[in-house]
């Protein structure tokens, strides 16, 4: 079949594109996924151009008419989709003459496949990105809840996986609390910098029509038209920056999961995951796997490689369309879809956590985790603190050698290693002395960990009022 009959763009050609060609350079496969924003984009610029005499009335009525028609059939999966007509942009359009005729062919006036495709994909990621923002605060919502349970069940805190000193399982949720708010941020920023309308600047150098970008962009939801044709079509920084945000945010779902998948092995015993986020082995009775952390972990690799993959796309294209920004869109689906995914699924894991607290404050215990609180506290008795560090380093010896914690050695035992020591240090070398000590912002108190859930939620709430209601 003579499939060139039928393209668009078939005017200049004499011999039919080769077969394989068309199926090559074809995205219609997945650029179809953009067809509300398309169909959306094309019903701002109809109207645009009828208001500015471009475009008959009547013409842009039945041209609206019929691209709603058309979301409709699309929708209700009775639309045929042409992989020789390319990409969504050419099928949408071929449809629309086929349904209205002449009108539809009026509609590309004024505009490129350039400025209409970058046009698709700012607007699709800038529901994207509402998404990833809703998903975060799920989470966080989530964690907030946690942290609160949890705030004072004490647990050992760890530099280089080796007990350091005790922290409060609240304080520890806390921290992937601030991690997460600092990648909504990023989300938001790049948002702001998405949320500009390329529509206009057309093939690469804008159009001698008398068009009104300032009109598009209100209808369609943009802060302004972007400032420059060339830039418009062709920068891809905006997609980018999403992965890039995507990519730090997996970043952190997966250390979150790391940790997640330690803690729950019999060899922590810290946390128990809920069934409904675990699965079972086929073979092996006994086992309830962290699956969903695990896959969590393994998905960031294929975000950061997408983040590579469009910031290599970009570096060697000439300004300004160049073909080679077709490839931007599998990757950014992709990102979006798995981060999407994992935001949700981590939220309602982290609502379902059980936490160990014998178990957590057990090993906390075991570790000398209150080594530096009896340094600080033979500091307080006019030890300087290199000294101190020294005498509680000897008294770690004969611990480790006894088998027995801090906490567990007698007052004439700890004397030997410092007569500064009186009775009064047992209230330091108790977990909660350690914790309860910490008590300043930022610190790992229970009072601090209770104080800050509380400044997030008012942020919350203040956040989620409308700027108005005062
Ligand atoms: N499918 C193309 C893309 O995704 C649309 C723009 C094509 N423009 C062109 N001049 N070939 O980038």
């Amino acid at each position: 079949m003579n499939h060139s009959a039928v393209k668009p763009w078939a005017g200049r050609f004499g011999e039919p594109t080769d077969a394989f060609v068309e199926a090559f350079t074809a995205s219609v496969g997945f650029d179809r996924r953009l067809y509300r924003q398309d169909i959306a984009g094309s019903i701002a610029h109809a109207r645009m151009l009828a208001r500015q005499g471009i475009l008959g009335g009547k013409e842009r009525d039945a041209i609206v008419a019929g691209l709603e028609r058309i979301r409709v059939n699309i929708e209700a999966g009775t639309f045929h989709w042409s992989e020789a007509l390319e990409d969504v942009h050419m099928n949408i359009e071929t449809a629309l003459t086929a349904d209205i005729g002449d009108a539809g062919k009026r509609l590309h006036t004024g505009r490129s496949r350039n400025d209409q495709v970058a046009t698709d994909i700012r607007l699709w990621l800038r529901e994207e990105i509402d998404a990833m923002l809703a998903g975060i605060d799920a989470l966080v919502s989530a964690l907030l809840d946690l942290a609160e349970r949890e705030a004072d069940s004490v647990m050992p805190g760890f530099t280089h996986l080796q007990v350091a000193q005790p922290i409060t399982f609240g304080h520890h949720m806390m921290a992937w609390v601030e991690m997460l708010e600092r990648d909504a941020g990023r989300f938001a920023d790049c948002r702001r910098r998405a949320n500009v309308m390329p529509l206009g600047a057309a093939a690469l150098a804008g159009t001698s029509y008398p068009i009104d970008r300032g009109q598009t962009a209100a209808e369609l939801g943009f802060d302004r038209p972007a400032e420059n044709s060339l830039d418009a079509v062709s920068d891809r920084d905006f997609a980018i920056e999403f992965t890039a945000a995507a990519a730090i945010t997996m970043m952190h779902l997966s250390r979150f999961s790391e940790e997640l998948i330690l803690w729950s092995s019999s060899q922590f015993g810290f946390v128990e995951l809920s069934d409904a986020y675990c699965t079972g082995s086929s073979i092996m009775p006994q086992k309830k796997n962290p699956d969903v952390p695990e896959l969590v972990r393994g998905k960031t690799g294929r975000i950061f490689g997408h983040l590579m993959a469009l910031l290599t796309l970009m570096k060697g294209q000439p300004l300004a369309y160049n073909k080679d920004n077709q490839e931007d869109k599998e990757p950014l689906f992709d990102t979006a879809d798995n981060l999407r995914g994992a935001l949700r699924v981590f939220a309602g894991m982290m609502g379902h956590v059980t936490c160990n607290r014998e178990r957590m404050r057990a090993a906390a215990s075991q570790g000398f985790a209150t080594a530096t609180d009896l340094a600080d506290y033979l500091v307080r008795q006019g030890i300087p603190f290199r000294d101190a560090h020294e005498v509680v380093g000897k008294a770690v010896a004969y611990g480790v050698q006894q088998g027995r914690d801090l906490a567990e050695l007698s007052l004439e035992e700890l004397r030997r290693f410092s007569p500064a020591i009186g009775d009064d240090v047992y209230a330091v070398l108790t977990l909660e002395g350690a914790v309860n000590a910490r008590n300043h912002l930022g610190g790992t108190a229970p009072e601090q960990v209770r104080a800050a859930i509380a400044r997030k939620r008012a942020a919350r709430q203040a956040a989620a009022q409308p700027p108005n209601s005062a």
